[in-house]
């Protein structure tokens, strides 16, 4: 039983309604499991549910990959910055349940983003990434992403200072 549901297909998606509540518990157990997300507060639903209308409003996906209709993680990508000029260049996000890490679903999630990006005219793709971060840092970097900056103590979170790392690509495929 357990071999069936790990060779079972992952499906990449865009999101809809019925997964923000997982999308919901993603995002918290990653703000209250360390300084990945550089953020104390703790999501609510309609928070969520604001960030979604938001994203669908402005034409920004949000993917979800799933297993036998169980959400493992979930990606999107967003304005890097909101000045006009800076519209061929977004930032991505991706994360996923604890269980479901180490099996290949980040990398499926950003190559999608990263073709998605492309076709909507989208020429480099940037990731911030908190210094201590090593597992999503070594992943950008099998990816082809470079590092390009690192912003000392931007941050504080948990009584630490924290160092931001900026890694882009362009989003053609490699
Ligand atoms: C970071 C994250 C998205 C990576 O997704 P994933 O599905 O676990 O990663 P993959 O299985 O696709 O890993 C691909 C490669 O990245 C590297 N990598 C990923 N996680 C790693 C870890 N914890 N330690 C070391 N290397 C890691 C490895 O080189 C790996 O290749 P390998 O397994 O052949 O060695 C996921 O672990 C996660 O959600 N983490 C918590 C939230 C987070 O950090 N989000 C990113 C914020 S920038």
């Amino acid at each position: 039983m357990n071999e069936q549901k790990c060779t079972a297909p992952i499906l990449l998606r865009l999101a809809q309604e019925k997964d923000l509540p997982d999308i919901c518990a993603i995002f918290n157990e990653v703000i209250a499991s360390g300084n990945t997300i550089y953020q104390t507060h703790l999501y609510t639903l309609a928070e969520i549910k604001n960030w979604f209308s938001s994203k669908c409003e402005r034409g920004y996906p949000v993917i979800v990959a799933e297993r036998e209709n169980q959400v493992l993680g979930f990606g999107s990508y967003d304005a890097f910055r909101a000045r006009e000029s800076y519209k061929t260049t977004a930032e991505l996000a991706v994360h996923l349940y604890k269980q479901y890490r180490g099996q290949g679903v980040g990398t499926k999630i950003i190559l999608d983003l990263l073709t998605r990006a492309q076709a909507q005219g989208i020429h480099v793709m940037v990731s911030c990434i908190d210094s201590a971060n090593t597992g999503s840092i070594r992943l950008h970097e099998r990816l082809g992403f470079q590092h390009v900056g690192r912003m000392p103590e931007v941050a504080r979170k948990n009584d630490q200072w924290l160092d931001l790392v900026i890694m882009q690509r362009t989003t053609r495929s490699k």
